[in-house]
């Protein structure tokens, strides 16, 4: 009699997903649970990303101040998450996890570059130490069992461009590899490169034809984002601070929000604060990340500047609400 193997097949969301297709970057104490929920309502991308969460302190006894991080609603799906840290063992557990959790990929940050990483080897300080950084995908890829797909994000380089290292994660049979297009040391302050993202996709076409490569950098919205991607044959465009100026960023409509009364916007602002005070409990989130939203939705109306002042100055949410409360046209 013989023997019928059964192999689960991977639910691969790169190949469903229609190209070029947008994501919502990974924004650290931004792109929670309670964001996702304001940009789905306003214009969604295609793709989610949480925010980054360190593995180590996942399987930790810390892992209880960590693990909203993950948190998600059936709304965001479907949604990447995003890890990082520094003991392959640990990625191994987690993506184990991820793949119960529900989670549609598992993306590992080899581009944060945060003095305080890089001083303890992680993120884009793998760029090099690409010993661990092949040990870090390959524990991944073990704990995700062919159930997820696993990708990379990551910079140009880290003091230079090196596209030697674009070369290295081409070789190591990545689903997706995101590229933001400066380096480590060009922080934010350049304007991103996107012909040398698309050196990379180029170089993709000859090493790994199946790796979806993303472009991210500067992209305000879903035209610009269509162009870009139309422009270097990319399959996708990531987008992260366009969505502090227009929560509608990723609609066909994105213009709408110019036309948004005051009224709107600060009732966008209650709705995001109201619906924080309902997903959080004690304290498990700081409330001041409520105060860098002021200028998403507090902008370009008579008194906005007034009101984005006096929300500032909170101590507590109870405080935050009152003030939004109270604000008269
Ligand atoms: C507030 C903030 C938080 C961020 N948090 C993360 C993060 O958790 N993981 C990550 O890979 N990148 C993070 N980034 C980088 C963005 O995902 C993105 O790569 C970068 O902002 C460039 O894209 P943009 O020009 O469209 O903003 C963060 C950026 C900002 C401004």
């Amino acid at each position: 009699m013989g023997v019928i193997l059964f192999s689960k097949q991977m639910n691969n969301i790169y190949n469903q997903l229609k190209s070029p297709f947008t994501v919502l970057a990974p924004l650290d104490d931004v792109s929670d649970v309670v964001f996702r929920e304001i940009i789905s309502d306003c214009a969604r991308p295609d793709l989610f990303f949480t925010e980054f969460v360190n593995v180590d302190g996942l399987q930790s006894i810390g892992r209880e101040k960590l693990v909203h991080k993950l948190w998600k609603t059936d709304g965001d799906d479907p949604i990447i998450a995003q890890i990082w840290g520094k003991t392959p063992d640990n990625y191994y557990k987690t993506a184990k996890e991820l793949v119960k959790m529900g989670f549609a990929g598992i993306d590992i940050n080899m581009g944060c570059p945060d003095k305080a990483v890089i001083k303890n080897g992680c993120c884009v300080a793998l760029i090099n130490n690409r010993e661990l950084a092949k040990e870090i995908i390959d524990a991944t890829k073990a704990g995700a069992a062919g159930m997820l797909p696993v990708s990379v994000k990551t910079r140009l380089g880290f003091n230079e461009i090196d596209l030697t290292w674009h070369e290295f994660l081409l070789n190591q049979n990545l689903d997706a590899l995101y590229i933001h297009g400066r380096t480590k040391k060009e922080l934010s302050l350049v304007p991103a490169q996107w012909d040398v993202i698309n050196e990379i996709r180029v170089m993709r076409d000859k090493i790994s034809p199946k790796t979806k490569i993303i472009g991210n950098g500067d992209i305000k919205n879903k035209a610009e984002a269509l162009e870009y991607a139309t422009k270097y044959k990319l399959d996708g465009i990531m987008i992260g601070r366009g969505i502090f100026s227009n929560p509608y960023a990723f609609g066909e409509d994105f213009k709408q929000w110019e036309i948004k009364t005051s009224q709107d916007k600060v009732g966008l602002y209650k709705k995001h604060v109201e619906l924080f005070t309902n997903t959080y409990k004690n304290n498990q989130r700081n409330f001041s990340v409520l105060k860098r939203f002021a200028k998403v939705y507090i902008n370009n109306f008579d008194g906005a500047n007034a009101l984005r002042e006096s929300i500032v100055v909170q101590k507590s949410l109870e405080d935050l609400s009152r003030a939004l409360n109270n604000w008269q046209e």
